[in-house]
Parts: C-alpha cells; structure tokens; sequence
C-alpha cells in the first residue's frame, strides 16, 4: 500500500516559517516512528499569485482533492492589499474550502497549564479546560440567498439570508456526534431556536441524528446564552456543535480562553473519500501576520497542533497526536517561550526553529 500524501502549501508572511518545524515533525515520525508520508509541496495565496496570476492554480486545486490532507501555512499581507477581490490572497483558501466541500470546521480550545496565567479569565476557571467546537462551514447566513444590498423606496437595504437544509445540518451533527464519541460523549448544539426557523429545524435534525448515537449526551443551549456560559464556566462542555455564523464568533471567544493566537489550530473536514478518510485541510487559525514575518519571531505551534490534528484525525494515529501534544505541554512546562507567550520575568524568547527543536527534543524524550 502506498504511504498516506500530505499536500503543504505554506502560502505566504510566517506560513513557510512556521511549516519549515512541522517538516521537521513528519521527518522525525518517518526516522523514529516509521510513519512515512508522501509529501508534496505547492504554492497558495501571494505566493500563487505571484507565479500564476492568481492564488490558487488550477493544478494545485487538483492536487489537494487527491491528497490525504492538505496542511496550510498562511495567506495574505500588505503587499497583496491592493489585488482586485477575485484575485486576492483569501479566495485561494476559500476556493480550497469551498471545492473540496469542508462542512465541519474543528476549533479546539485547549489550555495548557503552563499558559494559564495567560487567559484573561482566572486561573482555575480555564486550568485543564479542553473542549472542541464544531461549525458548520459551507452554508448558513454567509452563502444564502437573497443576498445584497437593494434599493428599497428611498433607501438602500442590506440584505443576508440564513438558510440550512436539513442534509447540511445532519452532515455537521454527524461529524460532531463522530467526534463526541471520540471524546467524551457529550455534545451541546447551539442555535436560537427562540427566534430563528432555521434554528427550530437545526434543534430537530440534531435531536434525529442523537437516536444513531445513544451514548452521547445531547443537550441544546441558545447561542447568546452559550457565550455566557462560555466565559463563566468553559469546563462544563466538552463538544460545542454550532452554524456557520454563531460558529465564526464562539470558536474565536473559546479560542481566546486559552492565550495566544500562535498556538490555536484547526481541522476542516469534508466528505469521507474512497479510502474512507475524510477530504480534510490542517491549518492554524493565525494569519501570515505580516509585523513579525522574516524575523524568525512565530510561534509554530498552532501550526504544529494542526498536524498532531491531522495525525487524529486524517491518519487514524490518536496516539501519535497524542504524543505530539505532550511534547508541546512539556517545552512549555520547561519554560520555552516564543516571543507572543512572553509575560513572565526573566524570561527571553527563542526563536521560530529553536521551538521546533525543542520540540524535536521533547518527541525524542518520549521515546
Ligand atoms: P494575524 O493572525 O496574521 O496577526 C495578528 C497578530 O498576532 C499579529 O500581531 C501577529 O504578529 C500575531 N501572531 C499571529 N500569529 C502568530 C504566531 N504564530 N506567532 C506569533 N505571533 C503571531 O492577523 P492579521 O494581522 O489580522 O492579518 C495579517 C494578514 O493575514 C492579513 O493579510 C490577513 O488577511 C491574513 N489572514 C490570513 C488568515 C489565514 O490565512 N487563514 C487568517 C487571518 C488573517
Ligand atoms: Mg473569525
């Protein structure tokens, strides 16, 4: 059989730097795991823009749906800025979503102890906390129709529609009962069921598809509510299921639980393909963040928690990804910091790739 492909596209400002430690990552499950994958590399964003004219080349959009998994750096920065909007760095990612259909988006929001002096909450409100949220990401409020702005009498009106099917939801619920079963059995799904159709049908497609998963514990929360309940007490859920535009907004509120955006990472998952994997794309959830790009200055962990996501998720090597985990909490119980973690005394950054080292290190230890 041959090894499982990985497509890299690093895209642009810190995304080939950060994507240079997580090739060191799959070369180090190659050596001393014996876990080999076909690699390929290619470009997307500025990067693609500035070879092919637009961002995402019709050649590398083929790759990517014949791919395992797709590992993304970043895209974007001032240099693209003033690009026409069909061309501009952006549409490659979302050409990339949109055709390879990645309906549930992953977000986890872990905080590792050693960062929990981080979060704006107190300590013992987010110490341990590790919950994931799964939005929808193909339909809902930003794809439906009637949508724009119209002339209404003598005015203008802005127009957006929420619209879902019952296939749509019932796809996004299975991939999130999936993962609940995965984890800890237990499943809030999060609409306003209160005053919206769309979410009286989301509440009863999601109490259907509960009936194939008896073990999972279901239980329905408003969205307002949820992000209260978000910021009051996280540890009391454990998979959040939600739409595309309650989704945007309560993964970046739990994200920001837990520190830094240079350590979030995040999965989108599609279809399963023949192979019975699911069609999937790895990215961090930080932009190419262009203040800090040629320095040597990112974090690459969120982009290296993306792999351990793919490693789970794409790979069926839950324990690999587990270890890749632990070797992150170690360096950063160990005290390793990245320039964005800095806030103890006393303490001086490393660089991008002495991060990856250490955490090279850390995997070697685990040995
Ligand atoms: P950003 O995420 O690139 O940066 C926000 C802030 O966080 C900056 O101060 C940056 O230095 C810092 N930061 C981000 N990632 C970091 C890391 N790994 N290590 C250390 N510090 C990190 O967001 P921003 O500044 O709004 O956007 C910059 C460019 O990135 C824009 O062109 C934007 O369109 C693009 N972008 C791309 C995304 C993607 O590719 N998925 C997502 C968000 C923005
Ligand atoms: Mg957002």
């Amino acid at each position: 059989m041959s090894n499982p492909s990985i497509l890299i596209l690093p895209g642009d400002g810190i995304g080939p730097e950060v994507m240079a430690e997580v090739r060191k990552v799959i070369s180090w499950y190659g050596e001393k795991r014996d876990l080999q994958f076909d690699v390929s590399e290619d470009l997307v964003g500025g990067a693609a823009y500035d070879v092919h004219g637009k961002p995402l080349a019709d050649e590398t959009m083929e790759k990517a749906q014949e791919v395992d998994a797709v590992l993304l750096g970043a895209v974007g920065g001032p240099k693209y800025d003033d690009l026409d909007f069909s061309v501009k760095p952006e549409r490659g990612l979302l050409r990339l979503r949109k055709e390879m259909d990645l309906y549930s988006n992953l977000r986890p929001a872990q905080c590792f102890d050693a960062l929990a002096d981080f979060s704006s909450l107190k300590k013992d409100i987010v110490a341990g906390l590790d919950i994931m949220i799964v939005r929808e990401l193909t339909s809902g409020v930003y794809f439906g129709e009637p949508r724009g702005i119209f002339e209404e009498g003598n005015e203008r009106v802005g127009i957006n529609t929420q619209r879902y099917t019952e296939s749509e939801i019932e796809r996004a619920a299975r991939s999130a009962f999936e993962l609940a079963m995965r984890r800890n059995k237990k499943l809030c799904s999060m609409e306003k069921a209160n005053v919206m159709e769309s979410g009286i049908l989301w509440r009863e497609v999601v109490t259907r598809v509960a009936a194939d998963y008896p073990e999972v514990e279901l239980s329905h929360m408003y969205a307002d509510n949820g992000a209260m309940q978000l910021v009051r007490a996280p540890k009391q859920f454990d998979v959040i299921l939600t739409d595309n535009l309650f989704g945007d907004i309560l993964s970046d509120c739990a994200a920001m639980l837990t520190g830094s955006l240079g350590m979030l990472p995040s999965a989108s998952l599609g279809a399963p393909m023949a192979n019975g994997r699911p069609k999937a794309l790895y990215e961090p959830v930080h932009g190419s963040a262009p203040d800090i790009a040629g320095q040597g200055k990112a974090n690459p962990i969120a982009c290296i928690l993306s792999f351990a996501m793919a490693l789970r998720y794409s790979f069926d090597q839950g324990s690999e990804a587990d270890r890749l985990e632990t070797a992150v909490e170690k360096v950063l119980a160990d005290g390793h910091r990245t320039g964005d973690l800095l806030g103890e005394e006393g303490v001086s950054p490393i660089s991008t790739s002495e991060m990856g080292d250490v955490i090279i290190a850390a995997l070697d230890d685990s040995l």
